[in-house]
């Protein structure tokens, strides 16, 4: 690799280093939907998880192998054969695999953290590089804490990964610490110094504790990095990774001064963003660039009335270049089965006949209550749709008696396996009652670590999305619903969280779930 090869390959860790942040973990089937996206907007790494974490991890590594279609599907290990070998089977499966294998270089983790010496560490990745290479031709190695690695040792480091068989060599800036200077400045002491530093790509790897992920992961490249590593919407331990939207966007707009091109295609930007944010229960703040609700939206008169003149007055990426739609009105409560399945269309959603027939029936249901039915309006409803298409216990009808007076009360039916069961219950306050009145009619040890309310679009008619995270045993599972009342889309979260929950734990059914 030299630095004149102006091509940056995306590698995307969403799935690995994002799911990583507590609480963002994700069913085998989102971590799938998630990689069909990425590997169709043309990310040329996933990393896919870490297959020795657990039987979990291993399964959704070896079937986003499986479907892989042009995405190298990468697989974490640590410095350990163990690892290695289970990585090696988990990606074995991709049209293209890749075994990413990591040891900590600096002082403070062989000493607090390893209780290694730098000779010691040098043999392990020797061997563990040797490993991996015999059981693949695709071999990343990264430098744990590279940032606070005394640069000798590091470039001896690389010079024995690289030795090895190591194709990719990352150098991450784990605890976030690094100035953009200081790291470009890295790349270039490491290229320059390792003697076969030519035999590799080295990657970029940053988190954003300091709010400098995405610059020094550019600064990264200016110093002769060809990969980044980065996540949607910027997931990740503790304060998150580089945004890959962010990263994407940057190398488009400023073609002047960020002389490199990269294979994804920003169109889906907005799609994978709004995904991973429903999967992993992170929602995106408003005001997050690329993908927040308010990056594109101009408030204030000066800016509106440029923006109507020239909209190059204030905007320096159009909308549409990342996948946002104008907001259109559509059909109201008249529009026919054609029109509302031209739109589904138009929206991206294929549906079968009868999940067809129940999103029709859902959508005029809308219509009814809300004034304007907007294109979210419709995404919101669909998603709900086919999220909740295969669960057994489902939310039938809900009143609350809400007010000053409490104690407030829930009087819920819930279908479960085909049986109608109604309670009642109080609670502190409405939200407390219903998710008490499920309990009474589904007893369960779950604890709620998570209640989160957003508005689909503007008015006090507006849908409610309310995502539910819930715990059991250490097992983590979001559900998300969807409802003109505030109460209706709360049941419907935590019923879907609670089914997610369900197959996790018992590896079975959502019918499994037993009514009281
Ligand atoms: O931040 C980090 O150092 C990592 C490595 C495992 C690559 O995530
Ligand atoms: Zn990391």
């Amino acid at each position: 690799m030299t630095a004149s090869d102006n091509q940056i390959r995306i590698f995307d860790t969403t799935l690995r280093d994002g799911e990583q942040s507590p609480g963002a973990s994700m069913t085998l089937e989102e971590k799938l939907q998630i990689a069909d996206i990425l590997d169709d907007m043309g990310v040329d790494i996933i990393e896919a998880g870490f297959p020795i974490a657990s039987n979990g991890d291993f399964e959704a590594v070896s079937e986003i192998a499986k479907a892989s279609r042009n995405s190298v599907i990468a697989g974490l290990a640590r410095a350990i054969h163990a690892d290695i070998d289970r990585c090696g089977e988990a990606v074995k499966h991709a049209n293209r695999g890749r075994i990413h294998t990591f040891v900590s270089t600096s002082p403070i983790h062989l000493k607090y953290q390893m209780n290694k010496s730098e000779e010691q560490v040098l043999d392990i990745i020797t061997d563990t590089v040797t490993r991996a290479r015999n059981l693949i031709d695709d071999v990343e190695w990264s430098a744990m804490d590279a940032t606070r690695t005394p640069i000798d040792y590091l470039c001896r480091c690389v010079e024995a990964a690289i030795k090895c068989g190591a194709t990719t060599i990352n150098l991450p800036d784990t605890v976030g610490y690094a100035t953009p200077d200081e790291y470009k400045q890295m790349f270039a002491d490491v290229i320059a110094r390792v003697p076969n530093s030519d035999k590799a790509i080295f990657s970029v790897h940053c988190h954003d504790d300091l709010g400098l992920a995405v610059a020094n992961s550019l600064a990264g490249v200016a110093g002769g990095a060809r990969q980044i590593e980065c996540t949607i919407n910027g997931l990740g331990e503790r304060a998150g990774n580089a945004a890959l939207e962010e990263i994407v966007m940057a190398i488009r707009t400023r073609g002047d001064v960020l002389p490199y091109q990269c294979n994804v295609d920003p169109k889906f930007l907005t799609r994978a963003s709004k995904l991973v944010a429903g999967a992993s229960g992170f929602a995106v703040q408003y005001n997050k660039a690329i993908v927040g609700k308010n990056a594109f939206a101009h408030e204030s008169g000066i800016h509106q009335d440029g923006m109507l003149k020239n909209a190059e007055t204030y905007e320096i990426m159009r909308p549409e270049d990342v996948g946002v739609k104008a907001t259109s009105l559509i059909m109201g409560k008249h529009s026919g089965r054609h029109a509302f399945k031209d739109k589904l269309k138009e929206l991206g959603f294929e549906l079968g006949d009868n999940a067809l027939q129940d999103a029709f029936r859902r959508f005029k249901d809308l219509a009814d209550r809300k004034k304007h039915v907007y294109d979210e309006d419709i995404e919101a409803l669909v998603e709900n749709e086919i999220a909740t298409a295969t669960e057994t216990t489902k939310v039938l009808s809900l009143t609350v008696i809400a007010g000053t007076g409490g104690p407030q009360k829930a009087i819920l039916t819930m279908d479960v396996n085909g049986r109608h069961e109604t309670r009642e219950a109080t609670g502190d306050g409405p939200v407390d009652a219903t998710f008490n009145a499920i309990k009474a009619i589904v007893p369960h040890d779950a604890t709620l670590q998570l209640y989160q309310v957003h508005a689909v679009t503007e008015g006090t008619d507006a849908q409610a999305e309310v995502s539910v995270r819930l715990e059991s045993n250490g097992r983590i599972a979001t559900g998300k619903g969807a409802d003109t009342d505030t109460l209706v889309a709360s049941a419907r979260a935590y019923v879907s969280a609670m089914n997610k929950l369900a197959v996790r734990q018992q590896g079975s059914n959502p019918g499994a779930l037993k009514a009281s």
